[in-house]
């Protein structure tokens, strides 16, 4: 199914930079959102339902579960979270952009439900600044980021079944890509097509 809005989604291994890309891309381009997705936990601070997720209670995620409205879901320390094939389809079908951070396991069940999903692979430059990337960010303990190191490895395995692959050693270059790959989505002739139809009527391009 083609519709007039683009799916991106973009896996890495922890701290290899992808949720700094990810907010960088967001804010300097008003057309991508983020996905939301449905969680079980309970909304924290300013946190708006269908804003920053949509919340569900235990019984109505069960529902969704049974009901396979879920594209993937996974259990994080005891709180579902989920992304809902219905939720992107809709925002989607109307032309927005939509950019989902997710595990490469989740990546490739999106590209199940979704064909045209654009899979983007974060790499960190070497095994040395993705350890020291870890460590200076401060919010993980010596076993955690020994952990994530470790899940790494078999992460990166994995680059070969995506489109695209960044290497995000300086960021504002590896920003550029991700801004370029966006964009030549949007330059594909469907796209244009859809995007620009007066111009290609004015051409007299049936
Ligand atoms: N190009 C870069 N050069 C130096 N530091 C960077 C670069 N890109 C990101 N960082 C820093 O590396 C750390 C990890 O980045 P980030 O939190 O975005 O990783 P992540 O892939 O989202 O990890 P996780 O999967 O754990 O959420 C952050 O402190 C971030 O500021
Ligand atoms: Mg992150």
């Amino acid at each position: 199914m083609d519709y007039p809005g683009n799916l991106f989604v973009v896996s890495a291994p922890s701290g290899a930079g992808k949720s700094t890309l990810v907010k960088a891309l967001l804010e300097l381009d008003s057309q991508a959102h983020r996905s939301i997705s449905h969680t079980t936990r309970a909304p924290r601070g300013q946190e708006k339902h269908g804003r920053e997720y949509f919340f569900a209670s235990e019984q109505e995620f069960d529902a969704m579960v049974a009901g396979n409205a879920f594209v993937e879901w996974a259990n994080v320390h005891g709180n579902r979270y989920g992304t809902s094939k219905k939720a992107i389809e809709e925002r989607i079908s109307q032309g927005a952009d939509i950019v989902l951070e997710i595990d490469f396991q989740g990546a490739l069940q999106i590209k199940q439900a979704f064909a045209n999903a654009v899979l983007v692979f974060i790499l960190p430059p070497s095994w040395e600044e993705l350890r020291s990337r870890l460590e200076r960010r401060g919010e993980d303990s010596a076993e955690v980021i020994e952990r994530r190191l470790r899940n790494a490895a078999h992460e990166m395995a994995q680059v070969e079944k995506f489109d695209f692959v960044i290497i995000n050693e300086m960021f504002e270059r590896a920003l550029f890509d991700l801004k370029a790959i966006v964009h030549a989505q949007r330059l594909k002739y469907a796209a244009q097509r859809r995007a620009r139809a007066s111009t290609f009527e004015s051409l007299n391009i049936t």
